[in-house]
């Protein structure tokens, strides 16, 4: 049972909950490091103590990388009177884990009773700094609650962690771990530790730092291959606390710098006032967990953003997981950025970057596929080259580069920010090359077909002409069209043939129910009996995706989240049509899929569906809703879904064609208010609504 609080989220018992389902969900991040609460102390392996860096990827087969597991900067243990809490016999009381969302502090208590009856209460505090990015730091405390006795605590930098790389396909699961770290040399003197070690073919060097203080007792050199460690030496005194402290520098200068953990924490809490001033959501709502709850989504939705970095983008579990290799997705453009789009411009902007970024790989894809222009991966991570293992995704799925155009677009929509748009011109003029050549002309009927392409719905097999790739991309198409009428330079002819495809690509539509189709096949598949599902695990896991392909039922929303990134396209009874054939033969097999369902209902007017899916997106981590938190991760792009849900579909923030803001409230039932900040057009607006009415205020001015 996880408890919620206004601005924390806790949970009680040692061991109580799903495997690894904790340390997922205390995992902390500043964008640029991220660290799973995964303590060794607890007895967690050598891959279960995982710590990410952006863009920490090294290469485990030719071309393909994963996101090296680096050496654990919080590793500690300790033991009181020769008893080792949580490993030697006794027993835990109390035990209490918080995430405090205000300033990223987590802090676990308990007291160990050992064998012998002597009680000890024990507090570990961490957390990794939003103020540097380089730094983090972890404090012990010990009282001796009956006895006096001697604690001995080892703190250092540990370079025995291992990879245990995550299979793509959902289905396999390796057992095999794999040594990314080497040459890892350390030393440790004057409270001092230090350590460097190379990633497997030397890609990366992780330099790590840290200062070990105590406020009692003696401290000497506690090192071990691989791991340089203080040893501090303490008598416990009853009813007396000790505190060890280790301040941690990754990357960083050659001494983490002065202060001490205190101090830090103050200095890093205000980097997340700053950041919470701009992003915070606040509802009154009769449900006590859900303001916490949506806090979770948009703390860890911070934890999720590259430290002022273009040349990295964000996983699809951030850095709480090495699943799907740390890769990123389209999830970030479609699902995270929107949120950045509207409370930090700047991050949006760096995300956008990585793009343009990676421009020259997207060529080289499009070159190896025997197309042209530029052509986006499913899955990339060190450049923009294609990581996906797996043929039907790896290369059919291909909206993603129609996906990266649109989100671009909404970045110069949104923000009004015009010093990208040369830039991006070029970016929707190569994609759009790739699409011209991606269509296939049918001379016969005259007729452009986008043939093996797979939508968003991956249980669909690989079919032809996907509405939402195909509209998708000739919203992209459309964009090249537009940077060549303000000048960008393209060829005579290209143009007319952008057009053409425009007009005479196909879609299928039912008119006589004004139903658009999603693929070629669609309506030739097999009914799927729905009957009799207890629980959210997805099906793949128990029906093989050839036996799933010939189902017509969808993993996730495909048209229904076309209808939402382009409204203007579709009448309202189109978007109701969607809506009543696609919604009750999705599965949400994807955690993609709850929050887009909640924001496609709430914009549809099905109040009751909104705030179920809602509910499931909200909590879909925090809950275990997938079952698999624990062993993946952060779901991402559900925190990003949450949020437009939140803002698009409750409070329905629009710029419309004017680019004015404005709001069309759909509270949900028991919810009474809703508050927020936001930007646009280099603005920066409040929006509050009631269940009497709304306003919109800039510089603290109602503007409507
Ligand atoms: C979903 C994709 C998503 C990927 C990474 C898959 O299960 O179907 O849409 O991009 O996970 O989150």
């Amino acid at each position: 049972m996880i408890e919620y609080g206004n601005w924390h989220i806790s949970a009680s018992g040692y061991r109580a909950h799903a495997p690894q389902h904790l340390e997922s969900l205390f995992c902390q991040s500043n964008g640029y490091i991220g660290s799973r609460a995964a303590f060794l102390q607890d007895g967690a392996l050598p891959y279960e103590r995982c710590t990410f860096m952006a863009g920490g990827f090294d290469y485990i087969s030719p071309g393909i990388t994963d996101i090296v597991n680096l050496p654990d900067l919080f590793h500690f243990t300790a033991t009181v009177a020769e008893s080792t809490p949580g490993q030697s016999g006794g027993h835990y009381t109390g035990f209490h884990q918080t995430l405090n969302l205000k300033n990223g502090l987590y802090t676990r208590g308990a007291v160990w009773t050992d064998e012998q009856g002597r009680e000890t209460a024990i507090k570990i505090s961490r957390f990794i700094s939003m103020a540097d990015k380089h730094l983090a730091a972890l404090c012990i405390e010990l009282t001796a609650l009956n006895h006096e006795s001697e604690a001995v605590l080892l703190l250092g930098l540990d370079a025995g962690v291992l990879n245990l790389p995550v299979h793509d396909d959902q289905t396999m699961v390796n057992h095999q771990t794999v040594q990314m770290l080497k040459d890892a040399g350390g030393k440790s003197g004057q409270g001092l530790c230090g350590l460097t070690a190379q990633s497997r073919t030397g890609r990366l060097t992780i330099d790590m730092r840290c200062r070990v203080t105590q406020s009692d007792g003696t401290q000497e050199d506690g090192s071990t291959a691989d791991c340089p460690a203080r040893k501090l030496t303490v008598r416990l005194k009853q009813n007396q606390t000790v505190r060890a402290e280790k301040l941690i520098s990754v990357n960083g200068p050659d001494h983490p710098p002065p202060g001490d953990f205190t101090s830090w924490l103050e200095e890093s809490g205000k980097a997340w006032a700053l950041r919470w001033e701009n992003a915070d959501i606040e509802v009154e709502a009769e449900d006590p967990q859900l303001q916490a709850a949506l806090r979770y989504n948009l703390f860890q939705l911070m934890q999720c953003r590259p430290f002022d970095d273009p040349n990295v983008s964000v996983g699809a579990r951030g850095l709480t997981h090495a699943r799907y290799k740390g890769c990123y997705f389209w999830d970030t453009e479609l699902f995270i950025q929107p949120f950045f789009l509207y409370t930090n411009p700047a991050a949006a902007r760096d995300l956008v970057r990585f793009r343009l970024n990676t421009l020259p790989d997207a060529r080289e894809n499009a070159k190896a596929l025997n197309l042209e222009g530029a052509r986006y991966p499913w899955m990339c991570a060190v450049g923009g080259k294609e990581q996906c293992h797996t043929w039907d995704i790896g290369r059919s799925e291909i909206h993603i580069t129609a996906d990266v155009a649109y989100a671009a677009n909404e970045y110069l929509r949104v923000t009004g920010d015009n010093s990208l748009r040369d830039e991006l011109s070029q970016l929707f003029v190569e994609t759009a090359r790739y699409w011209a050549s991606r269509f296939s002309y049918d001379g016969i009927k005259d007729v452009y077909n986008l043939l093996f392409v797979k939508g968003p719905d991956e249980y669909c097999g690989v079919s032809s002409n996907n509405a939402y790739t195909v509209i998708l991309a000739r919203h992209n198409l459309q964009l090249a069209l537009e940077a060549a009428e303000n000048g960008y330079a393209v060829s005579p002819e290209e143009p007319a043939k952008w057009r053409e495809i425009i007009e005479k690509s196909q879609v299928g539509y039912d008119a006589e129910r004004e139903l658009y189709i999603q693929d070629d096949d669609f309506l030739r598949l097999e009914p799927f009996d729905f009957g009799g599902r207890e629980t959210d695990a997805p099906v793949y896991r128990t029906l093989d995706y050839d036996r799933l392909q010939r189902f017509r039922v969808l993993k996730q929303a495909d048209l229904i989240l076309l209808i939402l990134l382009l409204p203007e396209l579709f009448t309202e009874s189109q978007k109701q049509a969607i809506w009543s054939f696609y919604e009750p033969t999705t599965l949400h097999d994807s955690s993609l899929s709850f929050g887009i369902h909640a924001w496609a209902a709430a914009v549809l007017g099905k109040r009751d569906k909104a705030m179920a899916y809602f509910n499931k997106s909200l909590f879909l981590d925090l809950e275990n809703i997938m079952g698999n938190t624990g062993t993946e991760g952060i779901h991402a792009a559900a925190l990003g879904a949450s949020w437009q849900a939140a803002v698009f579909g409750f409070a329905g923030l629009s710029l419309g064609g004017t680019g004015v803001p404005s709001l069309s409230p759909r509270l949900p039932d028991g919810w009474s208010a809703m508050r927020f900040a936001f930007y646009a057009n280099g603005k920066r607006y409040r929006a509050e609504m009631t269940r009497d009415g709304w306003s919109i205020r800039e510089k603290g001015e109602e503007i409507l």
